[in-house]
């Protein structure tokens, strides 16, 4: 298995509709850099982040329901840790309805939606498409 950075594939696109993330903004919206875990030309799994200068808003993190629980969604988001660091980014934020446990694991805490910087409170996911439920999260890298 290798992670490796990539286009927004028909394959992500796909993994991304099956686990219920938005799509709709992936094209025509911020650039997007995605890594994608893959396996003898199979897509286990997928993470994108946006950033501006230091700021990082990870998103579109999924793994194939068959690889689930095997460790590969942390890694993931480790491996985007370390390729945002790379690119000058030092803060990374998220939103999500389901998964902060997870994220919690991974040493992000929750903070108030109000405490945004205004690359985050700007994006497509906290302006519309994540529902105003979504936690936000953060951890400095
Ligand atoms: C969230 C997701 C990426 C996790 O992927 P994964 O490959 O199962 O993650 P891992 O195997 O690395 O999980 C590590 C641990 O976190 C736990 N975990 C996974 N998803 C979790 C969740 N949503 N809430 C709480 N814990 C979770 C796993 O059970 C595992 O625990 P264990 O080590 O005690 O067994 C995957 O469930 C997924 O694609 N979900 C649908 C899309 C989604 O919700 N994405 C997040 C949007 S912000």
């Amino acid at each position: 298995m290798r992670v490796m950075e990539t286009a927004l594939s028909a394959d992500v696109l796909a993994l991304l509709e099956a686990s219920g993330l938005p799509t709709k903004d992936l094209r025509a919206g911020r650039p997007i850099t995605f890594l994608a875990a893959s396996l003898n030309g199979e897509l286990l799994g997928c993470v994108g982040y946006e950033s501006s200068r230091d700021v990082v808003l990870l998103r579109s993190l999924a793994t194939q329901p068959m690889s689930q629980g095997s460790g590969l969604g942390l890694q993931l988001v480790m491996e985007l840790q370390q390729h945002a660091k790379a690119a000058g980014g030092r803060t990374v934020f998220l939103l999500t309805t389901t998964a902060a446990p997870f994220f919690e694991r991974l040493g992000y805490e929750w903070i108030a939606r109000d405490g945004a910087p205004a690359f985050i409170a700007a994006s497509t996911q906290f302006s519309g498409l994540c529902p105003g439920s979504a936690q936000l999260m953060t951890r400095r890298l």
